[in-house]
């Protein structure tokens, strides 16, 4: 397997995710209720394995390799990567921020919810199709396998840095698990 191989297996993850947020965004306008836990289980998943691991992984080590290799951090595609990856976290952090509202009681909160949640899922939904049709293919014509090959063992180390114990697994039982609780 090579790298990008991997970063799309994440990807896969994510966009179950993504359908989740729309889905949770269409239950809020309908004046439906989501656990708190699970609503913390929704940011907890896409501050630390979206944004931190994921992108983190890209920014790190993969998009890092492409610029030694020539590619320009500002004004090519990995410039047009990198503002999506701004632009997700300011959602991000106003998600969070929601969610912790609605999880301490305030139903108003669940107005914002729903649209940090939309905004979100638009924008990675169409972020994910570049990268694995384009980006990713550039990396896999400029980074030789056994290039590759060192950066999944980098991406293991990550792995077990940022999502701890249970590592990608986990994250993908949270994912099935929340897919029960907002249908
Ligand atoms: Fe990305
Ligand atoms: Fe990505």
């Amino acid at each position: 397997m090579v790298a990008t191989e991997a970063l799309k297996k994440d990807h896969r993850l994510i966009e179950r995710m993504l359908d989740l947020l729309q889905n949770l965004a269409k239950k809020f306008d309908q004046g439906g209720d989501v656990p708190a836990d699970s609503m913390k289980n929704i940011s907890g998943f896409i501050k630390t394995f979206a944004d931190n691991y994921h992108h983190g992984k890209e920014e790190e080590l993969l998009f890092k390799a492409m610029e030694e290799r020539g590619f320009p951090r500002e004004g090519g595609p990995i410039g047009v990567m990198l503002i999506e990856h701004d632009e997700g976290r300011g959602y991000t952090r106003a998600l969070a921020e929601s969610i912790e509202k609605y999880a301490a009681g305030d139903n108003t909160a669940k107005k914002a919810i729903a649209e940090n949640a939309r905004n979100y899922s638009n924008l990675m939904s169409q972020h994910i199709p570049k990268e694995d049709g384009i980006l990713y293919m550039m990396a896999d014509n400029v980074l030789p396998e056994p290039f590759q090959e060192e950066l999944l063992k980098k991406f293991e180390v990550v792995e077990k840095e940022k999502l701890g114990e249970g590592g990608w697994q986990s994250y993908a039982d949270i994912v099935d698990q929340l897919a029960k609780e907002i249908a």
